[in-house]
C-alpha cells in the first residue's frame, strides 16, 4: 500500500486547520513582490493532494492549472474540487507543456528522500517551465521538528475509522516520521510516513547545481529571511 492509500479519506479531517486561503495569498504575494501578475498563468501544481489549494487558488485568480500527485486516492477526493489532475511522480513529470508556474506545497518535498530525488524534481521541473518561470515549493525545517514533532501520540476517529498517529522525529538521519494506524471493521492498517528534513545549506548546494536562479527564501509565511527559529521556508527559484 502506498502512503495516503487509506489516509486519503480523512485527510481533509486531518489537515481542517490549515488555512488554504492563507496560503493562495501568500503564494500571490510572493508573485507580485517579483513583479508577476498571479493572473493569467499556466500552473502546475505537484502533490496536490487533495487539491484544496488549486480549488481556491483558480477561484482567486484566472489562468489554467494542473494538478499532479502520485497518490490516485488523493487525487479521487480532490476531483470534486478540480477536473484538471493528473496521477503523475513529480521527480518524472509527463508533460511536454511548458508552464509559468509550478507550485509544490506542503513539505510535499520532503517526501523527496535523497538528494538524487530532490534534484530530479529540480530539474524535471526546470524542463516544463517557460523561461523566467518560476518555481515555488515550502519545506519543513529541522527546528520545526524538534520544536513541534520530536515525540507523541494522538488518538482519534472519523466516522467509523479509529485510528492512532505516532509522530517521531529520527534526529540522526533528519528524518521526521508520522505512523498512522487506522481500525476500521476490526481491521488495522498501517500507514508509515518517512519525511526527510534537510538543513538550509544542503537544499541550497542541490539548487545551485540546477539550471534555477534562486530568488529568494523566505520564513514561514512572510518575506523575511530565513533564520534559526524557521519553522517552514518557502523557496522561490527562476529559471
Ligand atoms: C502533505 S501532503 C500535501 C498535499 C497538498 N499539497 C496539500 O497542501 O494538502 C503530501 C502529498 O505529496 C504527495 N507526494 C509524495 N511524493 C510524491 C511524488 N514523488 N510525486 C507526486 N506527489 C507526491 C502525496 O501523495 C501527498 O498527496
Amino acid at each position: 500500500m502506498r502512503n495516503y492509500d487509506k489516509i486519503a479519506f480523512f485527510y481533509e479531517y486531518l489537515m481542517s486547520h490549515v488555512n488554504y486561503s492563507y496560503w493562495v495569498s501568500y503564494i500571490g504575494k510572493i508573485l507580485k513582490y517579483y513583479n508577476f501578475s498571479p493572473d493569467g498563468l499556466n500552473v502546475l501544481e505537484c502533490a496536490c493532494g487533495t487539491s484544496s489549494f488549486l480549488e481556491l487558488w483558480k477561484k482567486k485568480y484566472k489562468g489554467d492549472y494542473i494538478g499532479i500527485d502520485l497518490s490516485y486516492q488523493m487525487l479521487q477526493q480532490g476531483i470534486k474540487r478540480c477536473s484538471s489532475l493528473v496521477q503523475a511522480d513529480m521527480k518524472t513529470l509527463p508533460f511536454k507543456a511548458h508552464f509559468n508556474l509550478i507550485l509544490s506545497l506542503f513539505d510535499s518535498v520532503n517526501y523527496l528522500m535523497t538528494y538524487e530525488e530532490l534534484l530530479s524534481f529540480l530539474n524535471c521541473t526546470n524542463s516544463v517551465l517557460e523561461k523566467n518561470g518560476l518555481l515555488i515549493f515550502d519545506v519543513t525545517t529541522v527546528y520545526n521538528s524538534l520544536t513541534h514533532f520530536r515525540q507523541n501520540c494522538y488518538f482519534d476517529h472519523y466516522g467509523d475509522t479509529a485510528f492512532e498517529h505516532k509522530v517521531y522525529f529520527d534526529s540522526d538521519n533528519n528524518i521526521q516520521c508520522n505512523d498512522f494506524k487506522y481500525v476500521y471493521k476490526g481491521k488495522s492498517v498501517v500507514e508509515k510516513h518517512r519525511q526527510k528534513v534537510y538543513e538550509y545549506d544542503e537544499l541550497i548546494g542541490l539548487i545551485n547545481q540546477t539550471d534555477f536562479r534562486l530568488l529568494g527564501a523566505y520564513k514561514n509565511f512572510t518575506l523575511k529571511d530565513v533564520d534559526n527559529n524557521t519553522e517552514r521556508i518557502h523557496f522561490v527559484l527562476k529559471k
